[in-house]
């Protein structure tokens, strides 16, 4: 039997022009190598799977590669030096994963080995993940060595989390911010990976897992290795992926937005309920919710939307209900789930909170739309709202009768239907 090798192991990128979505960062490597000009110490900072230990192991490949050369800064991935590399066995590349070695002797003993050259080529190198989780005298032995570094030593740091490294380390360090990769830019990864695996995928699966990745490429491959599970023959379904990921279908979710601006409660919250009983969490129906705003807002507004947040076969129907409903109906909606996903996170029961968020929001789409109130009644009174008088406050309106009280008190006499 074949070994198994993890989907995000076996594409590894080997080269600075196989990597994706990191362009300006690959950019200025490769500038700075060619021009000679990369400091001995650099940072690579980013969320999880999106390219940090992979650009750093390129980059300690390139600078030990023996066929260097500055106007080619890429890795020859023939010479000895790069087939160690692929074979695990670099003494002069040092890995340290700084979350199980935070004391400051382990820091001393790598600075230590770092007095001695390299065993062969110019540079001895080390990678440290997770760099921030060094403790405080770690980080101030490594300081001085960072103030004068051996013109032998690279060290290259990872880490998810900036803000906890000292700034007198930041200062002396040359910082690259990966940045999450675009859904775009993971399906046709994924496709092209597909291809080499000779499993066939469709686009909307492809950009389900892609979505579904949140920008980083590790985890969309994860999901890929965990679906090539479910295949029978060669195809990837999509109905497979859904389950798997536990989606709600986005036309579920189109018809409860349709029900909520309709201020339907009832059949909202039963719609509501038949997804959630399809296996999706609160959670991910309330992103499914805010995506979907976030596109009818998009829709209303004119400008594009930021990336394929939704199935390209609800765009349609997304597009025929911004017709529909006004941008204040939008907006209302769009703050009402942003506060409702703060609630979210102090509760245990995220169904129920959302549940009740949504009878809130259907029961606002019911309220009578304030401007069309008050023109209508100024039409029928034909008397305009005085410059400084105040408007209703809709927002602490307790019913809608309340909010009739309250444009009553403004203009006595009107009466409203
Ligand atoms: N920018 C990228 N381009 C191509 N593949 C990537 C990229 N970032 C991550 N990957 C894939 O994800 C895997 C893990 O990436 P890695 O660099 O270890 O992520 P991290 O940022 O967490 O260090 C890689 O082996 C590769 O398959
Ligand atoms: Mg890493
Ligand atoms: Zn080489």
């Amino acid at each position: 039997m074949a070994v198994y090798i993890p989907l995000a192991i076996k594409y590894r990128p080997q080269k600075f022009s196989e990597v994706i979505g990191q362009d300006i960062v690959v950019k200025i490597i490769l500038g700075g190598m060619q021009k000679n000009r990369l400091g001995s110490a650099m940072l690579f900072s980013g969320t999880r799977g999106v390219g940090k230990t992979t650009i750093a192991r390129i980059l300690a490949k390139a600078f030990r590669c023996e066929n260097h050369q500055n106007n080619d800064p890429e890795p020859c991935c023939q010479c000895e030096s790069c087939l160690n590399f692929s074979h695990d066995n670099q003494m002069d590349v040092i890995e340290i994963d700084a979350a199980g070695n935070t004391g400051v002797d382990d820091i001393r003993e790598i600075i230590d080995s770092g007095r001695y050259k390299p065993s062969t080529g110019e540079f001895k190198i080390f990678i440290i993940d997770e760099v921030h989780m060094l403790s405080k005298s770690a980080f101030n032995a490594l300081l001085k060595t960072l103030e004068e570094p051996p013109p032998h030593v690279k060290f290259l740091f990872a880490t998810t989390e900036t803000y906890k490294i000292p700034e007198t380390i930041m200062s002396r360090i040359l910082r690259f911010d990966l940045k999450r990769v675009e859904s775009d830019l993971i399906a046709q990864h994924l496709s092209s990976i597909c291809n080499q695996e000779n499993i066939s995928a469709g686009a909307d699966v492809l950009a389900l897992i892609a979505r579904a990745a949140d920008g980083s490429i590790r985890d969309s491959l994860s999901i890929l290795d965990q679906a090539i599970n479910l295949v029978v023959g060669s195809e990837l379904l999509l109905q497979d992926v859904k389950d798997m990921l536990n989606v709600s279908d986005d036309n579920d979710i189109v018809d409860l937005l349709d029900l909520l601006f309709s201020a339907d409660i009832k059949n909202a919250i039963a719609k509501y309920r038949e997804i959630i009983r399809g296996n999706a969490s609160g959670t991910k129906v309330m992103n499914s919710l805010t995506d979907c705003i976030h596109v009818l807002t998009c829709f209303k507004t004119g400008v594009p939307p930021l990336e394929a947040l939704v199935s390209d076969d609800i765009m349609p129907k997304l597009k025929k209900m911004a017709e529909k409903i006004s941008t204040a109906a939008v907006s209302r909606i769009w703050q009402m789930l942003l506060k409702g996903t703060e609630e979210l996170k102090f509760c245990d029961r995220p169904e129920i909170v959302l549940e009740m968020l949504l009878v809130r929001i259907a029961y606002a789409s019911g309220l009578p739309d304030l401007r069309e109130l008050i023109e209508g009644i100024e039409k029928k009174n034909s008397k305009p709202l005085a410059k400084n008088e105040k408007m209703p406050d809709i927002e602490n309106c307790k019913s809608p009768e309340s909010l009739s009280d309250e444009v009553l008190k403004m203009f006595p006499g009107a009466e409203i239907q």
